[in-house]
């Protein structure tokens, strides 16, 4: 349970807001590549952490992310011409650079000396792993470029989503690393079920409720899942929390050989405002193996081109029409009658309200990954009004992955995940 002025407090991320000040010390995703597939192609518009914003890819290759409205009359520059190294207002053809700075005006006469006096907000950019991602914070305090491992392999290797929830971010993040729901809300009701979740006989159903453990890390924090298969196995699933909204998530094997795949998942839940979040989804292979057209289509989650419209971004099953909840499907096929993993996350996550309210919930020893990262999150808000660095604006991250063991239940699991979790080998390199 919060109080309430916690709930709000990490809640809130517009300009001045404490967790909004720890947000803009982070590199955040806003556009998928090919989104702005070439120069002078239209401009799109971005939301994030409550401000307006509109994204361009000059003549040059330059990304250019500035304040939405033209600073003459106030119209969105989206409705802009991207023409000749820069973004033009169609209402009286002021028109900015990439850095925000206004270079000509056709409504006025005499040179560009008005021009240069105007200039509107800019961020910086950096483009890594198909994403293009933001940078809105004090400039002096920008940290090294966001490489995730699933921004450093080949394109065949890797494969990035975004989807947007209509609630908070706190609470889908919440809901992200709250494992004890996955063999629950997440199952099916047979074998042969016709919409995916986990099955009676996955790893997850036949495990139960997990075991815990919870260390913190120089990132954030790292958790592991530990469930009994019978007598003889356990099943163990290793994730990562980087601060401030990332999860690096295990692959869910659907075989004892699956689960020597080496491929990683995750999210990043970044809010759009405080009533709205994009997801992020995003995987890569760190073996040899390339990612298929099938991985690409992300249909187990509903994350993919057939389920969320590319152009808006939101879900086809949504809270407008329940998420097409189906209550025969969920007598006899799944718990929820709802098709799609993270459908069925959406939806649990944005009935709770557009701002869960935590002053009534009641968390138990379950919900020891949220707590923890509450935790960590209302520190790093402390950490930042103390002047001091937050978690995760340095390189530590940039080799954390998860892993994912079916293994002995004698033999120690820490030394069969960590290792993989933390290859030292390749921090030495
Ligand atoms: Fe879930």
């Amino acid at each position: 349970m919060l109080t309430l002025e916690e709930n709000e407090l990490l809640t809130r991320t517009g300009p001045g807001t404490p967790m909004g000040e720890l947000m803009r010390r982070y590199w955040l995703p806003a556009v998928l590549s090919w989104e702005l597939p070439e120069p002078d192609c239209p401009p799109v518009r971005v939301k994030l952490l409550g401000e307006a914003l509109v994204m361009f890819r000059d003549t040059q290759n330059r990304i250019g992310l500035l304040d939405e409205f033209c600073a003459h009359r106030g119209t969105s520059l989206w409705l802009g011409r991207n023409e000749q190294s820069g973004l033009r207002c169609v209402w009286h053809g002021w028109k900015y650079d990439v850095n925000g700075q206004c270079v000509d005006q056709l409504n006025e006469r005499g040179g560009t000396s008005f021009a240069q006096k105007i200039r509107i907000k800019s961020y910086p950019t950096v483009e890594l792993g198909g994403v293009i991602w933001a940078y809105m914070g004090p400039p002096e305090k920008r940290p090294p470029p966001p490489r995730f491992g699933w921004t450093q392999v080949p394109e065949t290797h890797r494969h990035a989503s975004k989807v947007i929830q209509e609630c908070n971010w706190l609470q889908a993040l919440e809901g992200g690393l709250d494992q004890s729901h996955v063999g629950i809300l997440h199952s099916t009701l047979r074998v042969d079920a016709n919409t995916p979740g986990s099955t009676p006989t996955s790893f997850n159903a036949r495990g139960g409720a997990p075991i815990f453990d919870i260390e913190s890390t120089k990132f954030g924090h790292r958790y592991v899942t530990i469930r009994p298969l019978g007598q003889e196995q356990i099943y163990v699933r290793g994730y990562n929390f980087v601060m401030p909204f990332t999860q690096i998530r295990p692959y869910s094997p659907k075989s004892e050989s699956d689960a020597a795949k080496k491929f990683n998942p995750g999210h990043m839940w970044v809010p759009i405002d405080d009533e709205n979040c994009m997801v992020w989804n995003w995987m890569y292979s760190w073996g040899e193996e390339p990612l298929t057209e099938e991985d690409r289509l992300d249909r187990n989650l509903a994350n993919g081109p057939e389920d969320v419209d590319q152009k808006t971004f939101r879900s086809l099953r949504n809270k407008d029409n329940n998420w097409l909840i189906d209550r025969q499907a969920q007598r006899t096929q799944n718990f929820t009658g709802i098709v799609g993993v993270n459908t069925q996350d959406r939806a649990v996550q944005e009935l709770q309200g557009r701002i869960a309210d935590r002053t009534r919930e009641h968390l138990g020893p379950a919900d020891k990954a949220i707590i923890t990262a509450r935790q960590v999150l209302l520190e790093a808000v402390k950490a930042v009004q103390a002047g001091e660095d937050p978690p995760g604006t340095d390189t530590s991250y940039y080799r954390a992955r998860s892993a994912v063991k079916i293994m002995p239940a004698k033999s120690s699991w820490r030394e069969a995940i960590l290792p993989e979790m933390y290859p030292a080998d390749e921090l030495e390199s």
